[in-house]
């Protein structure tokens, strides 16, 4: 049975802004996709998936999760992927979410934007007119790749820019700092897109830096290894750019051994702007409400403690400003 703390946090109005739609493939969905589309899984059952879910680091992670992703082929199958993650969110008292994704997964196997935008866009207004959660995406570059391939992978969402929000830059960190993304970074800019990126999980803390100063980034996603940088964390804390901290994503990929090492509340605790996530819940154990309770069970949370982290992902959202204090107005009703 929920505890009372659980279902103070589900009722705190609060914004995901770190999610992976790719990562909320459940091994249930992925089965009935890879029968639909006669995908061949190197798994015999679903219990076999969920067993290969045990991660050294990020890229042993990665590995699995673009081979996951080979059985999304239709526009029913992403939008499928997309309803369910925002039925999941919107029982965990999301109000907003900001949903990545990454087109290249899908462009290298020859799935195109026309077929995965319709059915983002679908799952989405869906959500939005049943559901009344507010969504919407974020593009993100691999960085994997070279350069060029996410310059060509900006020019080929042009006829969708409507339906996007921002962009972002994620996959292998280590070796692929963000400075040779500055020109796409640019050009996102000129189009009018939001800029984030993810820096600082496994990577230094100069990735963080120079996620803000080449590619101007207006959130920093993950940003756990800024902590050792006492100059960046103080430029983080004066300028409120927000981390989209993903603690049991840290806990399954070993950046903390226990979720009791992890450094949320002691980054709350110098004035970053923090908040919760759930990075790729299908993969790490637990959708947004479970990274919440069970940060606050290990971390020993207070309400006030939670209801800041709340606050923080509806300020640090890129909602319009009606949207925003709509849901700070609802969490002082409960929190004041
Ligand atoms: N893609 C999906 N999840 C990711 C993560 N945690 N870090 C980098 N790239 C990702
Ligand atoms: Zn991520």
């Amino acid at each position: 049975m929920a505890d009372a703390r659980e279902e103070f946090i589900r009722s705190l109005p609060k914004a995901e802004l770190h999610v992976h739609i790719e990562g909320t493939l459940e091994p249930e969905m992925m089965f009935e996709l890879a029968a639909r589309n006669g995908v061949d899984l190197p798994y015999g059952d679903v219990a076999e998936v969920r067993a290969a879910y045990s991660f050294d680091d990020l890229q042993s992670f990665l590995d699995i999760y673009y081979e996951g992703a080979s059985v999304l082929q239709l526009t029913q199958d992403f939008d499928d992927l997309m309803s369910a993650y925002l039925q999941r969110a919107h029982a965990d008292g999301v109000r907003r979410a900001e949903i990545f994704f990454d087109p290249q997964t899908h462009t290298e196997r020859g799935i195109g934007f026309d077929v995965f935008m319709a059915g983002f866009l679908a799952a989405i207004e869906r959500a939005q007119r049943e559901l009344g959660i507010s969504a919407a995406l974020i593009m993100c570059f691999l960085r994997h790749l070279p350069v060029d391939a996410a310059a060509d992978t900006l020019e080929l969402a042009l006829p969708h820019r409507e339906h996007l929000l921002g962009v972002g830059l994620d996959s292998s960190e280590v070796g692929h700092p963000p400075e040779p993304y500055a020109p796409v970074f640019r050009r996102a800019a000129e189009l009018g897109l939001r800029r984030v990126a993810h820096a600082g999980e496994e990577g230094p803390p100069a990735y963080v830096a120079g996620a803000l100063d080449a590619l101007g980034a207006e959130r920093i996603d993950h940003g756990v290894r800024a902590e050792s940088d006492d100059a960046l964390i103080a430029r983080l804390a004066d300028s409120s750019i927000p981390l989209t901290v993903c603690p049991l994503s840290n806990l399954a990929l070993g950046g903390v051994e226990r979720l009791e090492e992890h450094n949320l509340k002691r980054l709350m605790d110098r004035g970053v702007m923090v908040t919760v996530n759930s990075d790729d819940p299908a993969y790490f154990g637990g959708y947004l409400l479970d990274n919440y309770v069970r940060t606050a069970r290990a971390l020993d949370l207070t309400s006030d403690d939670l209801a800041t982290l709340a606050r923080n992902s509806i300020e640090a959202s890129f909602a319009t400003d009606d949207e925003r204090a709509r849901w700070l107005a609802e969490l002082d009703a409960i929190s004041a």
